[in-house]
Formats: structure tokens, sequence, C-alpha cells
């Protein structure tokens, strides 16, 4: 494959932090080892550690043996790879200790610049400063936004404010991991390239929907974040909202990024908002327990490592929520979202109507349900019925599958490889802009506040269940219940 990439120097600001060692280089890797990279194309990276490019090399060297296996890594391919790295150890806070990444990137000052900014949302400002002191940030720069930025609606403003001091609007991509999934793609195709489904994708049609985004680790050593995040801020305020806002948008005119981005600001400014005492009927969130998985204690919520004894810290979250405008008026979505869940499993639900009268008994007739699954296999079906065969009139369940077989393939592309790739391409389709943000800060604000000002506590669920039982009857209450997925 050859490169339609524009030279680039990519710098990958928190360079020894986890999402680098786990994803980030990983990613870079195999767009490099398929061709999709310029020959002129650099990965500088940039953290406090004092490490010169050997010390460096050798921490890829040891995380690229955890993340990436083996049959994909030949030789060559891989001394390729590393042929374009270097290393420079910078102090956010300390405009001086750039010059080496100033050096560098003097060597090449028209190349199109990405600086990605893979620390915690307090230091974006900091560093944008310094690389605007520093004369850094030339037109052909972009700057990548790690989520969430931010901790409120305030403070997302702020640093929105602060970064936009020294670069433009349209040089800041602000990352949402899920918008870049195999599924959310196939999605918008589904969506956008059938009649079929468009014609029935709205309210006369659909019942309601779910997504859940359920993980069954822990807080993994990320407590220092956690503990003062939660699953609200965490992944409900950014994930769970961008998987609803492309489910639920009008048929952009186009690809393009502002067109699909202020189809998406409108489902965030129609979203009915969840205020004062209906935060507390509609909105459950969990803390989990200690428990077991795969036969193996683990500990609870507040005995892991950095957490408070006290932490009232959400480590799940369900909630039910409206769009108001004509297409979805009076269709519940239900999102739900934890951590040490009984197991992996991230899908969205439309679940469709029942027949509006059923000539073979209703009883025997399962409504039609699209799934489409991001985790941990990526997959779309329809679940249609169909007739038994056999002399008698007996109906079954048809799954009908939507995406391509993925037997065969050698590597599906994670969502970071299809994001940083746009990110040097300068698309931002898949990145947030700053009024969504804010808008989705702005609809979870009500929620925050409410749990601030109750004082209460979350509900306890022990490790490895699906949350906590206020879970499943706020679906209950509507005579619903959340899909098992199947393994
Ligand atoms: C991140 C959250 O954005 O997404 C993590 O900060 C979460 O807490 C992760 O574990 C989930 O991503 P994925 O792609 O593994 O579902």
């Amino acid at each position: 494959m050859s490169s339609s990439l524009p030279d680039f120097d990519i710098v990958i600001v928190g360079a020894t932090g986890d999402l680098a060692l786990r994803k980030l280089y990983k990613a870079l890797y195999y767009r490099c080892r398929d061709g999709q990279l310029p020959a002129a194309g650099r990965i500088i990276g940039a953290s406090r550690a004092e490490l010169d490019r050997d010390g460096f090399i050798a921490m890829l060297e040891e995380s690229a043996a955890q993340y990436i296996p083996d049959e994909h890594r030949g030789a060559e391919d891989w001394q390729r790879f590393l042929s374009r790295i270097d290393y420079t150890p910078i102090d956010a806070f300390d405009c001086g200790s750039y010059r080496g990444l100033a050096d560098r990137l003097a060597e090449h000052p028209d190349r199109v610049r990405v600086f990605y900014l893979s620390t915690g949302s307090k230091l974006f400002a900091p560093i944008c400063n310094c690389l605007r002191e520093l004369g850094l940030i030339t037109p052909q720069s972009r700057v990548v936004l790690e989520k969430p930025v931010g901790n409120s609606l305030e403070g997302a403003h702020e640093i929105n404010r602060q970064v936009l001091e020294c670069f433009s609007e349209d040089q800041v991509f602000r990352i949402d991991h899920y918008l870049g999934k195999e599924p959310v793609q196939n999605l918008m195709v589904l969506r956008f390239g059938n009649t079929m489904f468009e014609s029935l994708w709205h309210q006369s049609y659909i019942d309601h929907i779910q997504v859940t985004v359920a993980e069954n680790l822990g807080v993994e050593g990320r407590a220092g974040f956690y503990d003062h995040t939660g699953a609200l801020r965490d992944m409900i305020q950014s994930h769970l909202l961008q998987l609803l806002c492309i489910i639920a948008m009008e048929p952009p005119p186009s690809t393009d990024p502002d067109v699909v981005r202020d189809e998406k600001l409108k489902v965030l400014r129609s979203l009915r908002p969840i205020t004062g005492s209906d935060v507390d009927r509609f909105v459950v969130r969990g803390q989990y327990q200690a428990g077991a998985v795969d036969g193996k204690p683990v500990p609870s919520y507040r005995d892991e490592p950095g957490v408070a004894d006290d932490s009232n810290t959400e480590t799940f979250v369900a909630l039910k929520t409206y769009i108001d405008n004509w297409r979805w008026a009076e269709i519940p979505f239900y999102l739900r979202t934890g951590k040490r869940l009984a197991r992996r499993m991230s899908e969205i639900v439309i679940q469709f109507r029942h027949v509006p009268f059923s000539i073979f008994g209703r009883s025997e007739l399962n409504a039609n349900r699209l799934i489409i699954r991001l985790q941990p296999n990526e997959e779309i079906r329809l679940q249609l019925s169909g007739k038994r065969i056999g002399t008698g009139m007996r109906v079954r369940d048809l799954q009908l599958h939507l995406d391509e077989d993925q037997r065969g393939v050698d590597h599906v592309p994670d969502a970071y490889e299809r994001l940083l790739i746009d990110a040097i391409d300068g698309r931002a389709t898949l990145f947030v802009r700053r009024d969504e943000l804010e808008a989705a800060w702005r609809w979870v604000e009500p929620i925050t506040a409410r749990w601030e000002e109750d004082g209460g506590q979350p509900g306890r669920y022990v490790a490895s269940t699906w949350g906590p039982t206020a879970a499943a009857a706020l679906l209950a209450r509507d005579n619903r219940e959340w899909d098992a997925g199947a393994d």
C-alpha cells in the first residue's frame, strides 16, 4: 500500500504513560507495517522520564512484546518502525525543557505536526502555552486531546478557552476512541447507506434503545484519575453520549466534519435534562464490592490501591433518558456502563416494536432487534422471525449477520489506528468539536450536582455481577429488561 498521507512529525506527550504504551505505538506500528505511513514520518516521544532514545526504545520493545502478537511483528517491519522513533524529555510546566523538542522539530519546519497530548487534561493548557511560546505551532500543526477534557462544564470550558488561545478550533482534535471503532463506523454506513433502516429509524417503529458498555476489569492502577472522575464523567459523558449521537442523529448531507458534528450537536441539545429528584428516579449509580473474577478474589473498589476508604465514586451508572424531537419523542434510551461487571460486553440494541397484531399467536413472536456489538467481538446482527421447517406454522428467531466475515482477516484495525491516521491527515469528522463537548458536560452536570447535594451513596454490587439491583428495576418498571448479550 502506498501512503497518501503528508510527511509528518507526531509528538506523543505522555510518551511513557499507559495509554501510549498500550495503544498508540501499537496503532502506529500496524499502520507502518501496512505501508500507510509516508517514509518521512517521525514519532517523537516526550515525557518527564529522563530517558535517551535507546532507553525509550527498550521500553517500546517491552510493551510491544506484551501488546503486539509475535506473528505480527516481523523483525524487518519492527526495525522499520523503530527507525522512525525518537525521544526527548520534557517537563510540561517548564517551557525551557522543550528545547530538545524544538531542535528536533526545526529539522523539518514544513511537515505536518501532530501534538498528541496523552496526559491528564490539567496539563493541556500549560503544554499548549509552551508550544506557542517556543514558536512550535505552525499552520500545519494540530493538537490531539485525550478525553476527558476537564471534569466539569466549567473546567472543560476553561481548558478549551486556553487551548484555543494557542490553536484554532480546526487544529484541535478531541479524541473519543469509541467513534473510531469499526462497528460504530459500520452503523453509519448501515443507517445512511441503506434506505431500509432509515425509513424504520424513528418512534413509529422503534420501542426503545439500549447502550451497554460493560467492563470486567476494575480500576486497574488508575485510581488517581478514576477516584475523582467516576463512571458518569469517564464513560457516559463521552463514549456513551457519542454512541447515542451516532444512533440518533439526522442523516447528515455529507461526511464533512462540521456537517456531521452539527447533527450530533443537535442530538445533544435535544437530550432531555435529568434534574433534581428525577436524578433519583432515572439514574442509578453503583460501586463494586469484593467478589471473584474467574474464581480469583478481587477487592472492593474502596480497597483498591489509591482509592479513599470512604470514596463514594461510582463505578457503575445506568440511566434512562429521552431525546425530545420529532424522530424520538417518548422513546426511552437506556444507557449502562460499569467496571467489574459480569463480563466485557459492549453493544447497542435497537429494539423494534412488536407487530401490531399477530396471526401466529403473539407469544411465539419476538420483536425485531438490531444488535451492534462492539466488544468483545465485533458484529452487527438483525433478529427477524422466520418459519421453522415443518408441516406446521411454527415461528423461530432468525439471526442475520450484516457485517463482513472477519475470518481469515489478519488484523482488524483498532480505533486508534483509524483516528491517528485521520489526525495526521487533518480529517476531523471522528473528533469532538468544542460545542459538542460542552453540550455533553452541560447535560451531565445536573446529575453530578444532585449527587453532591444529596450526599447519598452509590448502591453496592458484588464484583462480577450486572450492577446494583436498581439497574434491573429501572427497566422492569417499564416492563423491559436489559439485553443479556449472547456470548
Ligand atoms: C477509557 C476510559 O476512555 O475507555 C476507561 O477512561 C475505559 O476507564 C476505556 O476502561 C474503555 O475503552 P475500551 O475501548 O476498552 O472499551
